[in-house]
């Protein structure tokens, strides 16, 4: 159930698309395997590859409902968003795919590209951002990284950026998730965006995605700004909640709302 919620970032595009926009190659090229700091990821708060940590039994849960209930019927490409700043989307995403990957082939992009933090909280070092392949600068194979353990690969971003709306409304993206839903094995995709309430990428964004899950914060997120949320996501359909920090269950800090919630909230 959708629990009650208390009430309580220029420019024009310059850049021009130069030497031509590359295909993307979803998937074509064998990736380099990279191995994971363990201690980095636990520093970062990501748990979702351990077995026995309590911490990542929100995340098997959620990873659950997903399969179940986004993938089985069909969906692959599934935006992690917010309302507003700081209310646990990259943690959800990162711990999601991980937790994800342990089962599943996964792909993470980060596309907040206005404060990138994908790649930093797994460790890893970024040559070639997503931003590059949205400029034109390289092919979207050599901005993913094959992580050595499991099935994830992750597509992070190395700098921000400012023109962000312009390379996000490109047909480049377009052509990323087209591809990747005619990869074989059927891979789950989880991408991070920015703050719905902030920026039109994450519309953007949610043009191209199966489903989106909405991070809400306890105590924090208000319920008319979901509201809000809610109307500028359109026809994207809204698969589920996640409520982060939640103060009602001692050990793990997330839980989970099925989509039938939100859409009862949506009708009331
Ligand atoms: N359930 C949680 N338990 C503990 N810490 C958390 C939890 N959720 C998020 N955090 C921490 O809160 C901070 C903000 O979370 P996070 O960066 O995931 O938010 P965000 O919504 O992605 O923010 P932004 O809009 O700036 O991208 C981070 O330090 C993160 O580790
Ligand atoms: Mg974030």
């Amino acid at each position: 159930m959708l629990k009650d919620i208390s009430p309580d970032w220029s420019g024009p595009f310059t850049g021009t698309i130069g030497r031509g926009r590359p295909r993307p190659a979803v998937g074509k090229a064998p990736l380099p395997g990279v191995a994971l700091d363990h201690e980095v990821l636990i520093q970062n708060g990501i748990w979702g590859f351990e077995h026995f940590d309590i911490r990542a039994r929100s995340f098997v849960l959620l990873r659950s409902q997903l399969m179940n209930r986004f993938h089985q019927p069909g969906g692959r490409i599934l935006a992690v968003t917010s309302t507003r700043p700081g209310e646990g989307k990259t943690y959800v995403t990162a711990n999601l795919a991980a937790a994800l990957s342990r089962i599943h082939p996964t792909t993470l992009i980060d596309l907040d590209l206005r404060r990138p933090s994908i790649a930093t909280r797994f460790g890893l070092t970024v040559e070639h951002g997503v931003e590059d392949f949205l400029a034109g600068d390289t092919d979207w194979s050599s901005t993913g990284q094959r992580i050595a353990s499991g099935q994830l690969t992750i597509h992070g971003a190395r700098q921000s950026r400012p023109d962000t709306a312009e390379m996000l409304a490109s047909d480049a993206l377009r052509e990323v998730f087209a591809s990747f839903k005619a990869l074989p094995g059927a891979p789950i995709c989880i991408v991070d965006t920015p703050p719905i309430l902030m920026l039109d990428d994450t519309n953007l964004i949610a043009r191209h995605v199966d489903g989106v899950l909405m991070v809400i914060e306890e105590g924090r997120t208000r319920g008319r700004d979901v509201e809000e949320a809610l109307r500028l996501l359109g026809t994207t359909p809204v698969v589920g909640s996640v409520l982060n920090k939640s103060l009602s269950i001692s050990k793990s800090t997330v839980d989970y709302a099925y989509y039938d919630d939100l859409k009862s909230r949506r009708q009331n």
